[in-house]
């Protein structure tokens, strides 16, 4: 059922401005605390980052780098609005607190590697607010733990067989997801391990569940039947009859929008009978037709195309593209070249598909396309060349179901910003048509269970703006998150980040009064001024103890 947005939910928050200090901004009446840096305890036994460099035997048991996507989960027995576990992915080390000077995979030594991969992955902790409304980290609780890529990952699905028995390490786990039944689903967006080379290139790209309450012994899983490309999250719709679909975005130049739809469907009263649901269903591409209405093309070998001596048209948004022969013997081969076999099937080329988010109603899917300035072909989803600024996509599944193979379409919002007018000496093209408080490079996306509708950004901070002299810092500040209503479109901003970051990673307690926001790779002295920048979760809350956004 939809929940009906009620006074006490209400969007009544005043804006804050934009800024360029180095500190978090939120509004009049909230509070932020750091609750977890790069480099702190997460397993027992470890020291955590005191300012200087450690051995990678400590920082394998401490948190990562780059906090990116992020799950909260309630804990039997515990109030959950009072403790819980986060799951939380780390995109890329903090190099700055790992070792001096930069990594170079290619000369690193043994310990280095070690090092960086060790950054990398998922921290689960248990979290509990205090007696002061303060959250902290539950030390030595049972269910911290780390994931990185230096532990084991088993594969499973169709290319499993084509994969390593046993896979050394998940990394570049940009964002995330959770299934119905309370797995944590990270999502690799590179499909090689840049951090060592030497490793089997198909052994990454893929989406991993593992179980943060460390039940299901037979996870983590790699799982290959969602397909292999840049993955940036997962967010699912599920009907009530249990059915449900994945949806899930390829942040590349170019990308498209997938679903995956499991054959069976799930137990919501036996976690263990849901083991192996992701390892057999269907793999969707995107397809937005000009006329509003859009196509979920099935990624099967025998298809759409999928056979033997397939001819892969190549990235035609770029212009004139090389046309490639490409040979789908088996759904293996489908699932190792997802991005080939998208485009063989028709699917839209998208400009960057990041996160994906689904309307409590299932009435709605929204995506965010950050931005691709290297397009030249424009079409009716992706209507900007040179897009710099990004969108955000809506559609609808036919009948609002998971399992639909048609939707429809509309853009919901062009990012940019007035100032970049023609009249200003900028483009037109880069204008946009938001409604309030602007923003460029839509990433982070995520709609609250009482619908409302949140916008985390990710602009280079020094790329030019499309004004000549000023760069995206110059016209739209720090990366910041944003409040935009779905029928109105008012954008008003809501939280600012400190210097150099991007705002990535939303979860929240139940009754949202508790928001944790990651703030990934800052750059100035943030969090501790005078001491290495570190990336870190954050706690929002209201000074009133009342839900955050009133
Ligand atoms: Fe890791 Fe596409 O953001
Ligand atoms: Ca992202
Ligand atoms: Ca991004
Ligand atoms: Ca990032």
């Amino acid at each position: 059922p939809t929940p009906t947005p009620t006074a006490s939910y209400a969007i009544a928050f005043s804006s804050v401005a934009s800024s360029r200090e180095d500190k978090v901004t939120v509004p009049a009446g909230y509070t932020v605390d750091v609750l977890f840096s790069a480099g702190d305890v997460v397993e027992a036994g470890a020291p955590g980052y005191k300012g200087s460099f450690q051995p990678s035997s400590e920082t394998e048991k401490q948190a990562g780098g780059n906090h990116d996507g992020m799950e909260f989960y309630e804990l039997v027995g515990v109030d959950p609005n009072a403790g819980g576990l986060l799951a939380i992915n780390h995109e890329v080390a903090d190099y700055n607190i790992l070792f001096s000077g930069s990594y170079n995979a290619a000369t690193a030594t043994a310990e280095q590697k070690l090092l960086a991969l060790s950054a990398v992955g998922v921290s689960v902790i248990e979290v509990a607010r205090g007696a002061d409304g303060k959250w902290a980290v539950k030390a030595g609780s049972k269910y911290n733990k780390r994931y990185t890529g230096n532990s084991f990952y088993t594969p499973s699905g169709p290319a499993a067989s084509a994969l390593s028995a046993s896979i050394k390490g998940t990394l570049n786990n940009c964002s995330s997801g959770r299934t119905p039944w309370g797995t944590y689903m990270t999502c690799e967006e590179t499909t090689n391990n840049y951090l060592d080379p030497t490793q089997p290139n198909n052994d990454y790209g893929w989406v991993v569940e593992l179980d943060p309450y460390a039940e299901l012994t037979s996870l983590p899983k790699k799982r290959t039947a969602m397909g292999r490309f840049s993955h940036e999250n997962v967010a699912y719709m599920a009907d009530s009859s249990n059915r449900v679909a994945f949806y899930m975005g390829d942040d590349t130049t170019p990308g498209c929008i997938y679903k995956f739809v499991p054959s069976a469907a799930y137990s919501s009263t036996n976690r263990a009978a849901n083991t192996d649901l992701l390892d057999s269903g269907t793999l969707y591409v995107a397809r937005f037709n000009a006329d509003g209405s859009g196509e979920w093309r099935e990624l099967t070998q025998g298809k759409n195309g999928l056979v033997p001596g397939a001819t892969d048209p190549g990235n035609v948004s770029q212009g004139p593209a090389t046309p490639v022969t490409v040979n789908f013997a088996t759904q293996s081969d489908v699932l190792i070249r997802t991005q080939a076999a998208a485009r063989v099937a028709g699917g839209t080329i998208m400009d960057r598909p990041e996160w994906l988010t689904v309307a409590p109603d299932n009435s709605a899917v929204y995506c965010t396309l950050t931005n691709n300035s290297s397009r030249q072909v424009a079409d009716a989803a992706n209507p900007r060349t040179g897009n710099r600024n990004g969108s955000i996509i809506k559609f609808k599944e036919n009948a609002n179901s998971p399992l639909a193979t048609s939707f429809t379409w509309e853009i919901f919002v062009l990012a940019g910003d007035p100032s970049l007018s023609a009249a200003n000496g900028g483009n037109a093209n880069l204008v946009g048509n938001i409604n309030g408080d602007t923003f460029s490079s839509p990433d982070g996306l995520r709609i609250d269970p009482k619908g409302r509708m949140w916008v985390q950004t990710d602009h280079s901070i020094t790329s030019t703006s499309g004004v000549a002299g000023k760069a995206l810092v110059d016209v739209f500040g720090n990366n910041a998150m944003f409040h935009v209503d779905q029928t109105t479109k008012l954008s008003k901003r809501f939280l600012v980040g400190p210097v150099g970051c991007e705002i990535t990673g939303i979860a929240y307690t139940q009754d949202l009064k508790t928001f944790f926001i990651n703030i990934q790779h800052p750059e100035g002295a943030w969090p501790v001024a005078g001491a290495q920048p570190r990336s870190s979760t954050i706690v929002v809350r209201r000074t009133d103890a009342q839900p955050v956004g009133n």
